[in-house]
């Protein structure tokens, strides 16, 4: 297998910020040479008229195996996840049970190799009780710190506990920064049953940045390394560039809810568009993409977080927050690089070479020799609009339906792999789990 060769020829890639026509040749997975040709006898994959992009890294989604498979399962993710041009994903720990102890990360990894089409790291969650455990696990994306509850209960109220974490732990430590005692404190003081509309009051801005805040006062005191996830305000972003500035490493991702979605869809939708952290006003979706533009913020992630439309469409304080996205990940940045709020380099640098260098994936993120031939192939002019009765993630649903995008994935490769195609699926390989740079 390891010898097996693709010459994809024809296709146009950047180089130097401009779209160039390449061929690449794969060998054993890797990505063996770039050039205006390669002739090599190898079996040719034809990419005349599409762009080759690498493969996108989702850093942020929930595949909810083991626990919760009628709304998303290693298989159908990462089937979701190669549509929209997604070859790695990082799993988050609030799964049931959640990835909080050594037996749960083994048995999700044994669940992901044998499922998963798209290659995989997993995220160790954090409790006040298994910092020990947490310290001990190897091969692991990060450690993940609710500071704020979500779908799962996986919550972290106490500083000393988040602190002990900085202190000891080398790796990336990622944030789900909304501060739970403002949280409930909000709640408390609303003085009415809870609407749709009430969510971005309960988990307002304020909160959110506290919560940046207590991540970062313990990172910066240990010099260790912090990831923002999902931030939803400009605020949360300038804290961020502020730490930065003062030498604390912290990156920061957004979703593309926030940059897509506000909080009108909570007047249209109701609680369907219930989230954490909420959606916010137009306003601050604005100076998000401001910001986007500035490269303040890191990366795009999906926080790929499927249910039922049957559990989203509930009483608000009964519905499930979270909003699935990532079979829509490159349709939906490309179809932003169509309306020229981002450039074809931004999209690349924001799907996939930032995440892969802030989390340090070994041979991931740029179509260079040596790295994992991990290539998605896209026509930039193919135009679609997001059909709900075709989505393939088993939540069923996406709150993009009817969105006329430009740009769509043709072919995705993972190392060198066929695994979707105009043919649709080869599921006759499996992803594999990344590796990490340990010292960053
Ligand atoms: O809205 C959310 N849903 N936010 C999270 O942090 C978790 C996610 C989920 O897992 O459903
Ligand atoms: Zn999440």
């Amino acid at each position: 297998m390891t010898e097996s060769t693709l010459a994809i020829r024809g296709a146009r890639m950047l180089v130097n910020g401009e779209l160039r026509r390449r061929d690449i040749l794969v060998a054993g997975g890797r990505i063996a040479k770039i050039d205006r040709a390669v002739d090599a006898e190898a079996p040719t994959l034809d990419a005349s008229g599409l762009v080759a992009l690498p493969g996108a890294i989702d850093a942020h989604v929930h595949f909810r195996e083991p626990g919760a498979t009628h709304k998303e399962d290693w298989a159908s993710g990462s089937r979701a996840a190669l549509a929209g041009g997604v070859t790695t994903v990082l799993d988050m720990p609030n799964t049931t049970p959640p990835t909080t102890s050594a037996a749960a990360l083994a048995d999700k990894r044994r669940l992901a190799s044998a499922s998963s089409l798209v290659d995989w790291g997993l995220f160790f969650g954090l409790t006040e009780r298994n910092l020990a455990e947490a310290l001990a696990a190897q091969g692991i994306a990060g450690i993940k710190v609710y500071l704020g509850s979500s779908t799962g209960g996986l919550l972290v109220l106490s500083d000393a506990t988040l602190d002990g974490l900085f202190a000891a732990y080398g790796g990336t430590v990622v944030v789900h920064a909304e501060d739970e005692r403002l949280i409930l404190q909000k709640l408390a003081g609303l003085g009415h049953a809870p609407l749709p509309l009430d969510h971005g009051r309960i988990r307002d801005v304020p909160g959110a940045l506290e919560a940046v805040r207590r991540a970062l006062e313990p990172a910066a005191r240990h010099g260790g390394r912090l990831h923002v996830a999902h931030v939803s305000s400009p605020d949360e972003v300038e804290a961020v560039v502020r730490a930065r500035a003062e030498g604390v490493r912290v990156t920061c991702e957004v979703t593309p809810h926030h940059l897509l979605l506000d909080e009108s869809f909570v007047v249209a939708y109701g609680a369907r568009g219930k989230v954490n952290p909420p959606l916010r006003p137009l306003p601050a979706r604005d100076a998000l993409w401001e910001l986007v533009r500035a490269g303040a913020v890191d990366l795009v992630a999906t926080d790929h977080a499927p249910h039922l439309l049957s559990e989203k469409d509930l009483a608000y304080p009964q519905a499930a927050a979270g909003l699935p996205s990532v079979e829509l990940l490159l349709p939906l940045l490309l179809e932003s690089a169509a309306e020229r709020r981002l450039s074809l380099s931004d999209v690349v640098r924001l799907s996939s070479e930032a995440p892969a260098r802030a989390f340090g994936i070994e041979r991931k993120g740029r179509l260079e020799p040596e790295h994992d031939a991990d290539i998605v192939l896209v026509d930039l002019l193919a135009v679609r609009s997001v059909n709900a009765a075709a989505i393939r993630s088993r939540c069923g649903w996406s709150p993009y339906a009817g969105r006329r995008l430009r740009g769509w994935p043709v072919y995705t490769l993972v190392r060198g792999h066929v695994a979707f195609g105009p043919s649709g699926y080869d599921a006759s390989r499996r992803g594999r789990e990344v590796t990490f740079r340990s010292a960053r």
